[in-house]
C-alpha cells in the first residue's frame, strides 16, 4: 500500500512539474488578478471607454465585437490586435475583420494609460475583455466582474480568423456547430447574438436578405432597401436595431419575432427552429436575456490559446515584444 501511495504521489508530482515546465498549465482566470499589481486598472479602462463612447456611441459595440473576434481565434489572447509582421500575416486582414472590425486605436490609447500606471503588467487581451464589458454597460447593458489573467499571443493566424468566425449567411445548424466547437451551447450562442442589439452593419452583409428573402417584414425591408441599393453602396451602414440602435436591451429578440432581423444569420435564430422558444422568452424578459448574456460572455472569455502556445504580456498591443 505504502509503495503504491508513494509512487502515485510521485506520479502526480511529476505530472504537475512537467505541466509547469511545459507551460501547459493555464492559470485559472480571476477578477482579482491585478488587484495588487494594478489596482487602478478597471478605472483606467472604464475612463478610456467612457471617453471613446462619448465621442461615438457605436464604439461600445465595435469593441464588443473585437472581443468576440479575438476569443474565437485561438482563444482570447489579443491576437486580433497584432499588425502584420515579417514572420506572420495578422488577423486584421482576415475576411471577417478587414474594413469591418474597428476600435484598435481605442485599445492603443487605453493600453498607453495602463502602461503609464502599471508597466509591463496587464495583457492586451485582458484590456479588450474589460473594455468590451464597459462598452456594453455604457450603452445601458449589464455590468459584471471580468475574470482576468489572460496572456497575449506571440503570433496571429489569418487562416484561423477566416475559418473560425461565422459569416452573415450562416444557417442555424452552422451557427450551432461553430459555437459548439468552442464549447458554447446553442443557448450561449443565442444569448451572445443579442450583442446585435447595438452597432451597425454594412449593406453588403444584408443585401441578400432585404432583396430576396421572404421571412422579413415588408415595411422593414423597404426601409432598409432605401439605404442599401441592389448594386453598389456595399459599405453603407444600417443599425441592427431600428428603435434603440445604441441601447443595449432585448429589442434584438423583439425584432427577430417581428421578422426584422437584419442579417440572414440573425433571423435564423427565429425561423421555426430550435431557438424559437428561447428567442421568444428573451423578447419578453430582459432580465433573463441579461443574465444569460453575462454568463455566456464569461464563458466565451474563458476561451484559451491551445496548451503550450508561447505567450507574454505585450508592451504594445500591435507588436510582439
Ligand atoms: C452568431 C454569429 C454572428 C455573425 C454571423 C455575426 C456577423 C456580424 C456581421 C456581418 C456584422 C457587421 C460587420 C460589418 O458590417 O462590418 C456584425 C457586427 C457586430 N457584431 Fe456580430 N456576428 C455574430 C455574433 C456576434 C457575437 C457573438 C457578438 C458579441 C458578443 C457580436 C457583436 C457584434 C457587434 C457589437 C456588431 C456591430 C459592430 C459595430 O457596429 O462596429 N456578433 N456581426
Ligand atoms: C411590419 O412592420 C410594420 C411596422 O412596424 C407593422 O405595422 C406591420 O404590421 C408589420 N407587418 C407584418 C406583416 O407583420
Ligand atoms: C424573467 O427571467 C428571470 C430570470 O430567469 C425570472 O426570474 C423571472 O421570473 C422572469 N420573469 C418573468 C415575468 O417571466
Amino acid at each position: 500500500m505504502a509503495t503504491i501511495t508513494r509512487s502515485t504521489a510521485f506520479l502526480a508530482l511529476a505530472v504537475v512539474v512537467l505541466a509547469i515546465v511545459g507551460g501547459t498549465t493555464a492559470q485559472q482566470l480571476s477578477p482579482n488578478f491585478y488587484s495588487k499589481t494594478c489596482p487602478k486598472l478597471s478605472t483606467i479602462v472604464r475612463l478610456g471607454m467612457a471617453a471613446a463612447v462619448r465621442k461615438e456611441k457605436r464604439m461600445g459595440a465595435s469593441i464588443l465585437r473585437m472581443f468576440f473576434h479575438d476569443c474565437f481565434v485561438n482563444g482570447c489572447d489579443g491576437s486580433i490586435l497584432l499588425d502584420d509582421m515579417p514572420s506572420f500575416t495578422g488577423e486584421k486582414g482576415a475576411g471577417p475583420n478587414f474594413m469591418s472590425v474597428r476600435g484598435y486605436e481605442v485599445i492603443d490609447a487605453i493600453k498607453a494609460q495602463v502602461e503609464a500606471s502599471c508597466k509591463a503588467t496587464v495583457s492586451c487581451a485582458d484590456i479588450v475583455a474589460l473594455a468590451a464589458r464597459d462598452g456594453v454597460n455604457l450603452l445601458g447593458g449589464p455590468t459584471w466582474s471580468v475574470p482576468l489573467g489572460r496572456k497575449d499571443s506571440r503570433t496571429a493566424s489569418q487562416s484561423a480568423a477566416n475559418s473560425n468566425l461565422p459569416g452573415p449567411g450562416s444557417s442555424l445548424a452552422t451557427l450551432i456547430a461553430m459555437f459548439g466547437s468552442k464549447n458554447l451551447s446553442p443557448r450561449d450562442m443565442t444569448a451572445l447574438s443579442g450583442a446585435h442589439t447595438i452597432g451597425r452593419t454594412q449593406c453588403q452583409f444584408f443585401r441578400g436578405r432585404i432583396y430576396t428573402e421572404r421571412n422579413i417584414n415588408g415595411t422593414f425591408a423597404r426601409l432598409r432597401r432605401r439605404g442599401c441599393p441592389r448594386s453598389g453602396g456595399d459599405s453603407l451602414l444600417a443599425p441592427f436595431d431600428v428603435q434603440t440602435p445604441d441601447g443595449f436591451d432585448n429589442a434584438y429578440y423583439q425584432n427577430l419575432v417581428a421578422q426584422e432581423g437584419l442579417l440572414h444569420s440573425d433571423q435564423e435564430l427565429f425561423n421555426g427552429g430550435s431557438q424559437d422558444a428561447l428567442v421568444t422568452q428573451y423578447s419578453n424578459n430582459a432580465t433573463q436575456f441579461s443574465g444569460d448574456f453575462v454568463a455566456a460572455m464569461i464563458k466565451m472569455g474563458n476561451l484559451r490559446p491551445s496548451p503550450g502556445t508561447p505567450t507574454e504580456v505585450r508592451l504594445n498591443c500591435r507588436k510582439v515584444n
